[in-house]
């Protein structure tokens, strides 16, 4: 089997779409790089890419300062798609001309083929008669670059496609990578395939096999710990990781106690019993609550517990002895995107098994390459539980920043009773993994009700479910009302010192998704 993968650099003009083309060049199983336009033709052929894709962008190539690329790339021999933005960029440097013509077209759009390309031969012909495509553009390519053959066009774009085969040079106005362009993958895949020859190596075992060797490489003969969450992150980097150096490994779990109810048990039934890691397992409950008492701040928790949870994995890697390695769960989008966030800070994200940043290991980061659902597809491969693979996400700081007001005991023990209770009937309705979130929220007041002739004067819980793609923004689920009837009857019926359910029904922004 082959561990070597072809690559395909696809260079970021400021598209919503660029990760969804990378995603799409892997899912026709050939590796891709998303680099920033600003690298030079000898940078990106220093990475022995076997093809290049030019993303979409907002700007116009009239305007001034729009993003544009050094046009070596255009020396080396390499074949080029561009899309959207990125076809007009090569319209327009290479000879062709773009207007604003000021008649964009925006969605559906029906296509006619001008001329025979391979490119285009699997479009899949609509209900009119003519592929149709997804179109979101403003200026429009009037001329194709000399030498290139128009090969479609539409009511107002002359060459909604372009080729030059030879040179290996290819446009689209058009979107391929999104849904609503029928066939648009078959346009990438012909470009991989045919104009590019790339090997369909990225799989799931080929990557699998390719992280182990470069986890053995890098590792030798050293001791690697890795501080698991129970999250899908942390487990597949350590399952992979045991996968390449078994028992030069030790995982490292932190029982905060503010985890959801049976966290702790999944995590060593998976990795202790059927796994055979070495699993450290601290429980600190006693030491998180001692800290916590008292403070109501969000922010001071939250400071609270990622201090605590250090000195807890510090002592624990120190009884380790030896340790040269430190596992991380790094995913490609958070190495796309550091350095270039500049968001205002709205709450301090502590990553409980995130890295102590005065702690001295070299960082073993087998996921660096990966897109989240490459990384389920990878855990489903070595065989975690799906409850972990497909597991939502869940703050590092736990059920903390869910219990509005000061974290005592008892009130954890309430919400971990009623957050239970939320996944049960929400796994129930088949909506556990359409959903983003669902959970449940304490906060710290009491309201009066009555049960059985008698007045009662207890908590409400909240309930939280959204729907997001990334997290950024989000919106409240449409439960359906009999799922929610049954949230509040379970959960008042069931658990002791709540009296009363409420349902969240707010967006990201203005909200956030958790209420601290
Ligand atoms: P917010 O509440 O900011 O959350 O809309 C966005 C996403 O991040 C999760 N979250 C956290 N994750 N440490 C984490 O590891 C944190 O401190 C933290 N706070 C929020 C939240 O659950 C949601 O998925």
């Amino acid at each position: 089997m082959s561990t070597t993968f072809d690559k395909v650099l696809v260079v970021d003009f400021g598209a919503q779409y660029a990760q969804l083309i990378a995603r799409r060049v892997r899912e026709a199983h050939v590796f891709s790089e998303i680099v920033p336009h600003s690298m030079t033709a000898a940078e990106m052929k220093a990475k022995d890419p076997i093809g290049i894709i030019f993303s979409g962008g907002p700007q116009s190539v009239h305007v001034e300062g729009a993003p544009s690329i050094d046009p070596e790339v255009f020396d080396l021999g390499i074949p080029i798609l561009g899309i959207c933005y990125g076809a007009q960029l090569l319209a327009s440097m290479l000879g062709g001309t773009v207007e604003a013509t000021g008649r964009g077209e925006y969605g559906k759009t029906n296509l006619s083929l001008t001329y025979k390309s391979a490119l285009l031969a699997d479009l899949p012909i609509g209900k009119e008669g003519c592929p149709t495509v997804w179109m979101s553009h403003s200026d429009s390519i009037v001329a194709a670059p000399p030498g290139s053959t128009i090969t479609a066009s539409t009511a107002e774009a002359p060459a909604a496609a372009f080729e030059d085969s030879a040179k290996g040079i290819y446009g689209v106005q058009f979107h391929p990578e999104v849904a609503h362009t029928p066939g648009g993958q078959e346009i990438l895949k012909s470009f991989l395939h045919n104009g590019c020859h790339a090997r369909s190596t990225w799989t799931m075992t080929s990557i699998i096999e390719r992280s182990v060797q470069n986890i053995r490489e890098q590792v030798g003969t050293g001791h690697v710990i890795c501080g698991l969450s129970g999250g899908v992150d942390s487990s597949v980097a350590a399952a992979l990781v045991h996968k390449a150096v078994g028992n030069q490994l030790t995982c490292v779990f932190v029982d905060t106690g503010l985890m959801r109810a049976g966290e702790g048990e999944q995590v060593e039934e998976t990795f202790r019993r059927q796994f055979e890691v070495d699993l450290v397992h601290v429980k600190a409950a006693d030491r998180f609550l001692s800290n916590l008492e008292g403070v109501s701040d969000p922010e001071a928790k939250r400071k609270i517990i990622g201090e605590t949870f250090i000195r807890v994995f510090e002592e624990a890697a120190s009884d380790i002895g030896e340790v040269n390695f430190l596992v991380q769960g790094t995913l490609y989008p958070d190495v796309i995107e550091s350095g270039t966030k500049d968001a205002a800070k709205i709450k301090s994200h502590h990553n409980v098994g995130g890295l102590p940043e005065d702690m001295q290991f070299d960082l073993v980061e087998p996921l660096r390459d990966l897109f989240k659902d490459e990384v389920r597809a990878v855990g489903e491969e070595l065989g975690l539980p799906e409850e972990m693979v497909w597991r939502q996400p869940f703050p590092g700081p736990g059920l903390a920043v869910r219990i509005i007001g000061e974290v005592t005991a008892e009130r954890v023990g309430i919400l971990q009773d009623a957050d239970a209770i939320v996944l049960e009937e929400i796994r129930r309705a088949g909506l556990y993994t359409e959903i983003w979130q669902s959970f449940a929220v304490l906060p710290c007041i009491r309201s009066v009700g009555v049960m059985g002739d008698a007045r009662t004067y207890d908590y409400p819980i909240i309930l939280r479910a959204i729907t997001s793609e990334d997290a950024m923004t989000a919106d409240w689920a449409r439960l359906p009302y009999e799922l929610l009837e049954r949230l509040s009857t379970r959960i008042i019926n069931e658990v002791a010192g709540v009296n009363r359910v409420a349902y969240d029904i707010t967006s990201k922004p203005p909200g956030t998704i958790e209420w601290e």
